[in-house]
């Protein structure tokens, strides 16, 4: 299956696309991982994207179009892919659906996954990730069961350098500015699937499951 995943930042993207990648068997394709991966690796695009991720605002469309576009274009998406934090703006969509055209592919779901604004903030702000193996934690929602170190492989866990209160609520205004027009967009073209995610963890899952389901 061919899926983006929407929704502003913390509202569980990357947790549900962890367990739905591994369900429907399809690459995860997360922008945010590739940029902070270039960051770490300190190449060219990740010194480019580093000033815009730290202020909380987007890393130009040029830029980030051509890092799906090329990502798109291996051969394990072939099989289906699952997009996390892309398309981000108006552009991005265009540039998705032209790609998409080009490789005689077709959407099967947009899911939206709602949740209010004071809830995202208290989840950004107290994100773990463990350095290692990338698993997210939250301090009081969703610890982790050995405490300081990554449950499933013992790694450091760490505060993104972006969820700061400050960041955090530049973050949520850049969404509500450049990427929520999206809702409608797809809404237009009857692919949008709305799921409430202020629900326990498992609970939006199952949701989700069962509306891809339902097609
Ligand atoms: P990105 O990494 O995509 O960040 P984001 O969109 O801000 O989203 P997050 O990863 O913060 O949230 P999430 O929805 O994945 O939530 P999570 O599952 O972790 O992007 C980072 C930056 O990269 C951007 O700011 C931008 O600079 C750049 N960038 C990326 N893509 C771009 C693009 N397309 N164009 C331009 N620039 C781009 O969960 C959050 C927390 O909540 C965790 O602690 C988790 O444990 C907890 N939680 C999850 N689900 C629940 C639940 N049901 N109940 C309680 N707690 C929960
Ligand atoms: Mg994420
Ligand atoms: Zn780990």
């Amino acid at each position: 299956m061919r899926i983006i995943l929407m929704g502003p930042p913390g509202a569980g993207k990357g947790t549900q696309a962890d367990v739905i990648k591994a369900e429907l068997n399809v690459p995860h394709i997360s922008t945010g991982d590739m940029f902070r991966k270039a960051v770490t690796e300190g190449t060219p695009l990740g010194l480019e994207a580093k000033s815009y991720m730290e202020k909380g605002q987007l890393v130009p469309d040029s830029v980030t179009i051509g890092i799906v576009k090329e990502r798109l274009s291996q051969a394990d998406c072939q099989k289906g892919f699952l997009l996390d934090g892309f398309p981000r703006t108006i552009p991005q969509a265009d540039a998705l659906a032209k790609t998409l055209q080009e490789l005689g592919i077709k959407l099967d779901a947009v899911i939206n996954v709602v949740v209010e604004r004071e809830a995202l903030v208290a989840r950004l702000t107290g994100r773990r990730v463990c350095k290692s193996c990338g698993a997210t934690y939250h301090m009081l929602f969703n610890p982790s069961k050995t405490g300081e170190k990554c449950e499933v492989c013992g790694g450091e866990l760490y505060q993104r350098n972006d969820d700061t209160l400050a960041t955090v609520a530049n973050r949520l205004d850049v969404y509500d500015k450049q990427t929520a027009p999206l809702i409608e967009y797809y809404r237009k073209k009857g692919c949008l699937i709305e799921i409430d995610g202020d629900k326990a963890v498992a609970e939006v899952t199952q949701n989700i499951m069962e509306a891809l389901k339902r097609g």
